[in-house]
């Protein structure tokens, strides 16, 4: 199904009436199983969008200004090396970062097309309007979906593909759902096409937390906003002064989990499912998102695992976040090994 749009914007929905459902069926598994847990679906409605945005824009941070720094600095070679003529971006939200790309693309001569995937539909039409005035002539095909589940409804690439999954999403991802992922993205890319990916890296421990916790409140705004979310989606009752957001670092598992934690017992009726009551005792939580941090062995492993070859991890000035550029390993022999590949892709 497409929106009316102009001729060189298009917005598929790919989520449909079930996906409501699914939603519902998602809440129920997380807040009514063992360990209380929200899909992150929860958290990017068009408020929660807005305020990731601002999260963005807060000095403690670090992941979104590295990132941007990255992709100032290396665009051009990126996407000049491989002659890049269409982006996909999966978790595309404003696409602010992603300008760096099109613009690199456009310089070069080869910008085709944009597709922005995103679950948040205003993001997406947003984005694609923006672009479209900002690089005109530039092809925007928008979709609305959810990447775990809708990757293999994609459009026939528009020439040489970069795809992009950035802001170190992959590390809200589980484990699994992380394998999963990177096996699908795996299979987007063809000879000659490459993926591009934010990860978060591991370093101390108060830089980390102080950009979850940030001292403004707002990513506690965002965390309380899966609340509103399930009040409206699904007839819930959550009484938002009732939680309290929470950010901590663990180590064990080398990620930042946020959550919600009741101030006091509480029970709240979920009308959409069957009117369940959930229980809260005091200080019961409802974890929200995980954020995970890597090493660069890490990283590599993971996406070897997957069958992507890295070819550089790239750094910022502070060596705080990387991006890293993969290959789909087999399609084309890396001229340099992969100890290699680190050691001269760091910034
Ligand atoms: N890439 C942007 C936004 C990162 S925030 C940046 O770096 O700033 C993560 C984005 O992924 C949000 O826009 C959110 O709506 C989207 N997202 C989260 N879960 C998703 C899912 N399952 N499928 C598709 N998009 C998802
Ligand atoms: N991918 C981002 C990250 O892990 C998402 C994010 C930023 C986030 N701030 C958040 C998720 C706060 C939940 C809560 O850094």
């Amino acid at each position: 199904m497409s929106t009316a749009a102009p001729p060189h914007i298009r917005v598929d929905v790919l989520l449909d009436s079930h996906d409501e459902g699914s939603l519902a069926e998602a809440v129920r598994a997380g807040l009514l199983g063992e360990r209380r847990e929200l899909p992150p679906r929860c958290l990017y409605d068009e408020r929660g969008s807005e305020l990731f945005d601002r999260i963005t824009e807060l000095p403690e941070y670090y992941p979104a200004r590295c990132e941007r720094a990255i992709l100032n600095r290396y665009a051009p070679e990126i996407v000049t090396s491989m002659g890049a003529e269409e982006l996909l971006e999966l978790g595309s939200g404003v696409a602010s970062k992603t300008r760096a790309l099109l613009y690199a693309m456009a310089g070069a001569g080869t910008l085709r097309r944009y597709v922005p995937f995103d679950v948040d539909p205003s993001v997406v039409q947003r984005s694609a309007e923006e672009l479209t005035a900002l690089y005109p002539g530039l092809c925007v095909h928008g979709l609305v979906g959810d990447f775990d589940r809708h990757l293999g409804e994609l459009p026939e690439p528009a020439g040489r593909r970069l795809v992009a999954f950035l802001g170190g999403t992959i590390g809200n991802l589980e484990p699994e759902a992380r394998a999963e992922i990177l096996r699908a993205l795996r299979g987007l890319l063809r000879e000659g096409d490459r993926l591009l990916l934010g990860a978060d890296l591991v370093k101390d421990e108060r830089v980390i937390v102080a950009a979850y916790d940030d001292a403004e409140g707002v990513t506690a705004k965002f965390t309380l906003n899966a609340l509103r979310v399930l009040n409206r989606e699904l007839g819930a009752d959550f009484d938002l002064d009732a939680f309290e957001p929470f950010a901590r670092w663990n180590p064990a598992e080398s990620r930042v989990e946020l959550g919600l934690s009741a101030r006091s017992a509480q029970r709240v009726t979920i009308g959409e499912l069957d009117s369940a009551q959930v229980e809260f005792a005091t200080g019961e939580e409802i974890r929200t998102e995980v954020s995970s941090k890597f090493t660069p062995e890490r990283l590599e492993g993971e996406l070897r695992e997957a069958g992507l070859a890295l070819e550089r991890l790239l750094r910022d000035d502070q060596g705080l976040f990387s991006v890293a550029l993969a290959a789909p390993a087999g399609a084309e022999p890396s001229a340099n090994g992969s100890a290699e590949a680190l050691a001269g892709g760091a910034a």
